[in-house]
């Protein structure tokens, strides 16, 4: 169902005490602010999820993991698995984000499996789609993102796929101080509905949350946000301050 979300992905930043601080800071801060309906998510290192979702029990947030291994057990050293996380009270799992494509050559086939073995525990994925520079100066952007929504997401039945989350994560704005503009945010937004109309029908495509990410902050949240097809936004650096966090959270 479509919702308005900001979800803080803290990467591989924070120790477990500056993790703590900073979740205390954001708890806090959230107890005095109207957020309109939105829910706020923390996807801090795994490490820290327990922590995290003890913090969220009493508190206006919610959890989500950065990562999962599409299996529920098993000899894969070093993995976490969606049933681990489910007991853990997590309730959203970034998927697909773009550092794990390229530096952990996360393939469409295999971001499919996650998506799958996280809706099986009712972890709801938060699929990222992207494409990169030279994709969008040689204009193939829509099309790059149409792919990578087919070929890990629209093999799912209807019921199934009203669970994801997407976030269009432009590749070239990430961590780069370049965002989107409001314009261009809006533009992919509004494709994504029509390719998700038509692989499923309108009313589908009208009720899926499509989150902005790439150098979203406090400065230009607002008017991302306030595009009709951006529901939120998925924010990397600036979800490690908890006043700008709180920021971007309150930019409905
Ligand atoms: P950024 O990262 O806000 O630092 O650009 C966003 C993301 O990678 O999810």
């Amino acid at each position: 169902m479509r919702k308005k979300i900001v979800a803080g992905n803290w990467k591989m930043n924070k120790t477990f005490s500056e993790a703590e601080i900073l979740i205390t800071e954001i708890a806090e801060a959230l107890d005095e602010v109207d957020l309109k309906g939105a829910e706020v998510v923390l996807c801090p290192p795994a490490l820290y999820i327990e922590m995290a979702t003890d913090v969220a029990f009493e508190s206006n947030f919610t959890v989500g993991a950065q990562n999962v291994y599409p299996s529920d057990s098993g000899a894969f050293t070093g993995e976490i698995s969606p049933l681990m996380l489910k007991e853990l009270n997590v309730t959203y799992c970034i998927i697909g984000h773009s550092e794990r494509r390229k530096y952990f050559n996360e393939t469409s086939e295999f971001l499919r499996s996650k998506v799958e073995s996280l809706l099986k525990h009712n972890i709801i994925p938060i699929f990222c789609c992207g494409e990169v520079l030279p994709e969008r100066e040689a204009n193939q952007h829509f099309e790059v993102i149409k792919r990578q929504l087919e070929e890990s997401l629209f093999h799912l039945p209807v019921e199934a796929f009203m669970k994801v989350v997407i976030a269009y994560e432009p590749v070239w704005a990430i961590g780069t101080g370049v965002t989107a503009t409001k314009e261009q945010a809006q533009e992919m937004h509004s494709f994504i509905r029509g390719v998700i109309a038509a692989r499923y029908d309108p009313a589908t495509a009208g009720s899926t949350t499509i989150l902005y990410g790439g150098s979203c902050n406090g400065k230009n949240a607002r008017e991302l946000f306030a595009q009709p097809d951006v529901d939120g936004g998925l924010i990397g650096g600036a979800s490690l301050k908890a006043d700008e966090f709180l920021q971007i959270a309150t930019s409905f």
